[in-house]
């Protein structure tokens, strides 16, 4: 066998001593009845006023294109990988190109497939990825690869901040999910952000981020095209316990689809009342009609599931059909990554060392029967297939 630790997961943070002030809390994980999903809110902001009139900019200068379209412009190749550590046995490995391989500029975080993205599994007839990255204070980009050709596209994400204008985001973008439409990024603190897939603009190759100095144009740091945030579903409930977006998955077998996220925590974390930091997994239902997640009339988006886990410094998750892969990061090489797999009520099973170093958000695909990881560590650095 491979696995050599079974870990009683409860309700209860076994490892934690609660202090008795916690009780009041009800997102605090302190006992089976007390984590209570109504208390996991999301508020649905308006869309963002100055999309329109950048939209409509980029559309009657035939500057709006499609993700077929940037998904068939790939610039750059994948190679085959062959990552030297890890138990499990991944049905495919790509290595990204020298460049993106080894900086330490960016580094990849959140992977989602064009099976999130619908049920097919296929977006317009291409299987792919999109995978974050995010450059530290400063920018985030993902990259779109197109699995028939092994090529992929970087596109920059853009916070429209002008009828005329758009920033960088300087967010870690732990996880990303696609679905239809919209691309889902967590935002650790604030929630998560929608961009949205309808509208991709081309711009200028040059320098600089937004409308250019001489007024001629956009640009987006050198990269040709950009992906503008649509709206955003902020964290809502008061400071007391805030929830960490770590990571985001889709899961197609809940009726509906639901969004699962999680947290990241290390071991002993405290808050800043010095109360440890809870570990949990949430659920939010979806609208697979206007993609947006489903909401009350005043926008307000109220978790489905909620539950408590145990896992130290957890990097991504997914369930289907009750069954959930979750999964760690235990540093850098020669330290691989482990994972779990867990059914609520039950007593999960490790896979220790299952994952190569700096493994991270995790997606599923249904279709396939698989799931993605991507690993952080420049000089180790892919894109990883496990089938189920
Ligand atoms: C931009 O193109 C997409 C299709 O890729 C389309 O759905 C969208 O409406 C277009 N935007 C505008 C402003 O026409």
């Amino acid at each position: 066998m491979r696995y050599s630790t079974i870990l009683q997961l409860s309700a209860t943070l076994l490892s934690f001593t609660i202090p008795s002030t916690l009780a009041a809390d009800s997102r605090y994980c302190m006992n089976k009845n007390v984590i209570k999903a109504k208390d996991f809110t999301l508020q649905e902001s308006a869309d963002s006023p100055h999309l329109a009139a950048l939209a409509k900019h980029f559309e009657s200068t035939g500057k709006n294109v499609s993700v077929t379209a940037v998904l068939n412009s790939g610039n750059r190749d994948l190679n085959k990988g062959h990552p030297s550590v890890g138990t499990g046995s991944p049905n495919e490995a790509w290595a990204w190109n020298s460049g993106d391989y080894k900086t330490t500029k960016w580094t990849p975080q959140g992977i989602t497939s064009s099976a999130d993205a619908l049920g097919t599994g296929k977006w317009n007839d291409h299987e792919a990825w999109i995978v974050s990255w995010y450059q530290k204070g400063d920018s985030v980009r993902v990259s779109f690869v197109d699995r028939k050709t092994h090529k992929y596209r970087h596109v920059l994400l853009v916070y429209p901040s002008a009828d005329d204008d758009f920033k960088s985001i300087a967010i870690h973008a732990g996880g990303i999910m696609w679905y239809g439409n919209l691309l889902y990024v967590v935002d650790t603190n604030n929630g998560i952000r929608a961009f949205d897939l309808d509208n991709i603009w081309e711009v200028e190759t040059a320098d600089g981020v937004g409308k250019m100095k001489d007024g001629k144009g956009y640009s987006a740091d050198g990269y040709q095209y950009v992906l503008p945030q649509v709206r955003w579903y902020k964290w809502t409930p008061g400071s007391k316990s805030p929830f960490r977006f770590s990571w985001i998955s889709l899961d197609r077998s809940d009726k509906p689809d639901t969004l699962l996220v999680g947290e990241f925590v290390r071991d002993g974390e405290v808050d800043t009342n010095k109360d440890p930091v809870p570990i949990r997994l949430v659920k939010y239902q979806l609208d697979s009609t206007t993609r947006r997640l489903r909401t009350d009339s005043n926008g307000l988006a109220t978790a489905s599931w909620a539950h408590c886990v145990d896992i130290l410094k957890m990097q991504g998750g997914v369930s289907y059909n009750g069954k959930f892969y979750l999964s760690r990061s235990n540093g850098r090489d020669p330290n691989a990554g482990d994972l779990f797999t867990w059914e609520e009520g039950k007593t999960a099973t490790k896979f220790t060392n299952w994952f190569m170093a700096g493994n991270e958000d995790l997606s599923y695909n249904p279709v396939r029967k698989e799931y993605y990881t991507v690993t952080e560590y420049d000089e180790g650095r892919f894109i990883l297939s496990y089938k189920v």
